[in-house]
This record gives structure tokens, sequence and C-alpha cells, in this order.
């Protein structure tokens, strides 16, 4: 009853250029099977989103404030501008390297949710804290503090990314069963905060290593509903082969 959802996340790769060459090569090969985006840089956005038929294009942060002195950062409103439906937040990249928070997630989505802009809100504990057996502990909080107090509709129609942190980019995906367990305890504490309805209702991604070879495994589990994906995601050919792995 969930359409499944797979994303690719560029990062900080391609150039407009690059991305428009991609947008062009895939665009025509995307199927009903699931909804299918990639989050290009800001940069390439518009051109992108003026290309993309089928293909679902997201940016890959905003910020939460609506204007102002804010060096560097990016408003909803000049996503919106470009036609962007679709915005990742709180990538492990962004809690890492650029110190975002659940509360800064949390505000981020209430102001793309605002302005008619979908979240895809990431979660994942790190490899130190999967080691200390702390991943259900770890995920809860960051569900509970990216959307409560979001509107209970707004959270059933967004998409929440569990992303183990050690499986990202290392090529060491997680077990199927770790996907489906840790994505089933994601869906859980939005059942804790928000009820069954709309529980059964949001989707949820398995990403980490994600490929065109394991990603039929991570789809078959009840609990995940999609995936995130970074290095799989860059090629015209590994994307399309994504795509076909969808039936
Ligand atoms: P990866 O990245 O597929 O290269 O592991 C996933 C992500 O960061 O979303």
């Amino acid at each position: 009853m969930r359409k499944p959802i797979i994303f690719g996340n560029w990062k900080m790769n391609k150039t407009n250029a690059q991305a428009l060459e991609f947008v062009n090569g895939v665009d025509g090969f995307v199927t009903d099977k699931a909804d299918f985006g990639v989050a290009p840089a800001y940069v390439a956005l518009k051109d992108a989103k003026a290309n993309a038929k089928d293909l679902i294009i997201a940016a890959q942060n905003v910020h939460f404030e609506a204007n102002g002195a804010y060096t560097g950062e990016i408003s909803v409103e000049m996503l919106k501008e470009l036609g962007t439906e679709w915005v990742v937040l709180g990538h492990s990249e962004r809690r890492q390297y650029f110190n975002e928070t659940d509360a800064d997630v949390q505000k981020k989505a209430a102001a793309s949710i605002a302005a008619g802009i979908t979240p895809i809100v990431c979660v994942g504990e790190t490899l130190f804290e999967f080691e200390a057996d702390k991943t259900e502990r770890v995920v809860r909080k960051q569900v509970a503090g990216c959307l409560s107090g979001l509107d209970a509709e707004a959270v059933a129609n967004l998409v929440i990314a569990y992303e183990p942190v050690w499986a990202i980019g290392t090529g060491k995906s997680a077990t199927v069963e770790i996907a489906q367990n840790t994505c089933a305890l994601v869906r859980d504490e939005v059942r804790n905060l928000f009820g069954d309805d709309i529980a059964s209702r949001v989707r949820v991604q398995y990403g980490g290593s994600v490929n065109p070879s394991n990603i039929e495994e991570y789809m078959s589990q009840a609990d995940v509903d999609g995936a995130l994906i970074g290095g799989a995601s860059l090629e015209v050919d590994s994307f399309k082969a994504i795509i076909d792995a969808i039936k």
C-alpha cells in the first residue's frame, strides 16, 4: 500500500551540466513502480527540474529561517521558486561535518512543510553507537527530535531515511535484518508519536551502500519502503539498473 521511493543523493558531485546530462539520460527510463528522484547540488536544481518529466528533483538541505543574515544559506522560498518540491534533511554528513542537530532538522522540516516542500528526514547511528548496542535508543531519539511538533498529516506524507553512518560510502551495507528491524523501529517511534494511521502511511527508506545488486533484497522487507543511495546513484547505467530492479 506504500509506494516505494528511491532517491539518489548526489552530495557534492556533478556540475549543472553533468546533472543535466544525467537527467536527460535517465528520465525516460523512470517507471511507475516507485517514486524515483535525485538530489543534485543547489546550482543544478533549476535546470534539472526543468528537464525532468518523471524524475523527482530534491535539494540536499535548506535553512529554517525565511531570510536574513545567514551567509551561504538557502531558504525554502528560494527552493520553491526553482520548482523544488522535495528536500533531504539531517543527512549524517550534515550532522557530522556541519553540526546539525535534531532541533535544526525539526525546524527545517517545519519550514519546508509550511512551504509545501516534502522532507526526507535522515536518521542513523554511528559505528560507535552501533557497537555499543545503542542503535535503538539513538534512532528513536532522532526520530522524536526531528518530527515532534510537526503536523501529523505532513508526517504521514514525508519520508524517513534510516542510514547507519557506518554503512554510508563504505561498501559495508547493513544486513537486511538490521535494515528491516531498524526501519520497523523508526515506524514504531512514529506510531508512539502520531498513532497507527500515520505510522502505517509514512515511508521509511534504508540507506548505506545500496546498489543495483542488493536493492531487491532490501525492498523485499516489510518495513523498508525504499532506498537513499549515494555512490550507486551517480552513474546513468547504475541508476537505470536500480530502476530495473524495482519490479
Ligand atoms: P552510499 O551513500 O550509498 O554511497 O553509501 C548513502 C547516503 O549517504 O545517502
